[in-house]
């Protein structure tokens, strides 16, 4: 295991262990009935996840406690490396409805997804809490490319250069094809905000039916304070040699507006003006303070 360098798939820098096994992730075939979380990574994927996990379960803790995270709702391109569970070789093995994660930006998105319209749940989280975020995560994840000094990280998000490409391109792809796709499109910040409302959400999205009280104790399953002490839902499963816990923990602030503390005022002038210009032809209602 060590630090994967990044290879373009059509353009988009993915990891090597995954441009390498790029054909099998492309010819992926899911059932009509598997659920799709598509992210750009650090937008709340896990989190998401465990709530589509209970509200499939109809609140029922004892279904988080099945199996951890990656295990429960595998990437579906993680083809490799051992010890991170393979997404493909878990699905395989695993009965639909299943629960399949993401990062690809929509046009990598194996097609099979929309052939057989498959609900597909899109979490967006504004770019300079998204940035902090996987500054950290790039940090501790072992696997992913140094992210070196925080100046020339923002620089590397503002060119698309990290892993997973450009956020501006990942957060629009999916943005443009939401109506026509029948994607669910939700903003982290909503959910900080009124977590019961963006449950509520998530299972009319879902068509499934959990009474009121089932909702709340979802909502308390999935507070950041849970899900942090959840060994099931923290990524403990993950050995320190590929995330080390103890540089950055996965649940780490769970905050919106945490920019605030690591953006000088001069970097933020920078990353806003350029922010402008990326975003000038869609607006997408962002919010970087509650
Ligand atoms: P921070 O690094 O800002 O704390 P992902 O699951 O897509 O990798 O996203 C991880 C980010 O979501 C981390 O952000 C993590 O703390 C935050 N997160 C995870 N669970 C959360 C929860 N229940 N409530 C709020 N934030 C959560």
């Amino acid at each position: 295991i060590g630090r994967f360098p990044l290879v373009p798939v059509r353009g988009v820098p993915l990891m090597s262990h995954i441009a390498n096994n790029w054909d099998s992730v492309w010819a992926f075939k899911p059932d009509p009935s598997d659920i799709l979380i598509a992210t750009y990574p650090k937008a709340g994927t896990t989190w998401t996840q465990e709530i589509i996990d209970l509200l499939l379960h109809n609140g029922d803790a004892e279904a988080c406690k099945r199996a951890p995270t990656p295990v429960r709702s595998p990437f579906l391109e993680i083809a490799s490396p051992p010890p991170i569970p393979s997404g493909l070789d878990l699905l395989k093995k695993m009965n639909p409805p299943r629960l399949i994660k993401t990062h690809l930006p929509f046009q990598l998105v194996p097609p099979g997804f929309w052939e057989n319209k498959c609900k597909v749940i899109y979490v967006a989280r504004n770019a300079k809490d998204n940035l902090v975020s996987y500054y950290f995560f790039d940090q501790m994840n072992k696997t992913q490319p140094e992210p070196g000094p925080f100046d020339g990280y923002i620089h590397k998000f503002m060119r698309g250069e990290l892993g997973w490409g450009s956020w501006y391109d990942h957060v629009k792809g999916y943005w443009l094809e939401r109506e026509k796709k029948n994607i669910l499109y939700l903003f982290y910040e909503d959910m900080k905000e009124n977590p019961q409302r963006e449950v509520e959400r998530i299972m009319r999205y879902l068509d499934v039916s959990v009474s009121d009280e089932a909702v709340r104790q979802i909502v308390e399953l999935t507070s950041f304070k849970n899900m942090k002490e959840n060994p099931m839902a923290n990524y403990s499963c993950i050995p320190s040699p590929v995330f080390d816990q103890s540089i950055s923990p996965f649940m780490r602030k769970g905050e919106v507006g945490d920019w605030t503390n690591h953006f000088t005022a001069e970097q933020s002038k920078v990353f806003d003006e350029d922010y402008d210009k990326q975003m000038r032809d869609l607006d997408i209602p962002f919010r970087v303070m509650l």
